[in-house]
């Protein structure tokens, strides 16, 4: 165990996600398992250059597992990424006697982990906090799950209305660049079709599908469109485009915004988040540092930041294939 590391700074940091205040959590309690100090940073790296510190042992993370959001804030901060909120943030690091850092957020608070270590001596280690679960080097990020089950929850209430009213319904979840929120809500959910940005399946193929659908005898359709899908045409302009061609249907849209990002986290995410923190603070205590810590094959592994944030959290097309084949 590292005699250099007497106190470990948190904070989360990017969009929140369910199960960040469990990561929170596990992070400050390991660092009173291992007698070491742990101070909360507050939104994010925007905190740490004012200076926001908060002093925080095991009680004071007490009744916080089962919360959604962040109890520490979040932000995305225009500041640190100049050279000079940095130097103004190691400075206030320095004051307060931080000498480690663990980071839970997404690709964007990772790479600002990973400047700010190569910029000055400062040991880091992310921890994957992000619904859209589109960080590489592991299967699950922090809130993914949660979100999951949120929207499949919605998806079933929506088939209800659906059903009753005979209608195709577009709904939005989110996903800015991936399609994994998509692809296993329109499994789950039972959705005739599902756009994601790593698929381009085209108008044409889209129009082919609902016919089929018709054809088949079914009353109602859900279309499940990812935010970031690449057809070309946002949720609104899918339902004029079906409007135009397809007479026969009755479209609504309902986009579902950030409604997905809260809630109380799931068991999965509460148990991700507490592992996750346990790894994250005895990896920097064994003397590593840049590594995001991850769930692979159900053991917790460390994958370099950079890897992190360049590889690509691919698609699983199995499940691409699946979901073509249940919509038959
Ligand atoms: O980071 C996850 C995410 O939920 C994306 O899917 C979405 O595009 C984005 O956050 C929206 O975040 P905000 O409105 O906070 O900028």
């Amino acid at each position: 165990m590292s005699e250099t590391i007497k106190k470990i700074g948190v904070l989360t940091s990017g969009g929140d996600a369910p199960g960040m205040n469990a990561g929170i959590r596990s992070v400050v309690r390991t660092c009173a398992f291992h007698n070491i100090e742990c101070v909360g940073i507050v939104q994010g790296y925007q905190g740490m250059i004012r200076g926001e510190f908060i002093p925080m042992d095991a009680r004071s993370v007490k009744g916080i597992i089962n919360k959604g959001g962040t109890i520490l804030k979040t932000a995305r901060s225009k500041d640190f990424m100049t050279k000079e909120g940095r130097k103004v943030a190691y400075d206030q690091l320095k004051k307060e006697g931080v000498d480690a850092l663990v980071v839970i957020g997404g690709d964007g608070s990772f790479t600002g982990a990973m400047v700010f270590s190569a910029e000055y001596d400062m040991p880091v280690m992310g921890i994957p906090g992000t619904i859209d679960n589109d960080i590489f080097g592991t299967t699950h990020t922090l809130g993914y799950d949660t979100a999951l089950n949120t929207v499949v929850e919605v998806i079933d209430k929506i088939r209800d209305t659906a059903s009753s009213h005979d209608r195709l319904f577009f709904v939005e979840v989110m996903g800015r660049d991936a399609g994994h929120i998509a692809l296993n809500v329109g499994v789950a959910g039972g959705a005739e079709e599902v756009l994601i940005p790593e698929e381009n399946l085209g108008l044409d193929r889209l129009l082919e599908s609902l016919h089929r659908s018709k054809a088949s005898g079914k009353s109602s359709s859900i279309v499940v469109v990812a935010e970031g899908d690449k057809i070309g045409k946002n949720v609104f302009e899918l339902k004029d485009y079906v409007d135009e061609h397809m007479s026969e249907y009755e479209v609504r849209v309902s986009v579902l915004g950030h409604m997905q990002r809260g809630g109380s986290p799931s068991c999965f995410d509460r148990v991700l988040a507490s592992r996750m923190g346990v790894k994250a603070v005895e990896s920097l205590l064994e003397g590593k540092s840049n590594f995001m810590v991850g769930l692979l094959n159900d053991v917790m592994s460390l994958t370099p930041l950079e890897q992190a944030i360049k590889g690509q959290s691919k698609i699983n097309l199995e499940l691409l294939r699946v979901s073509d084949i249940m919509t038959t």
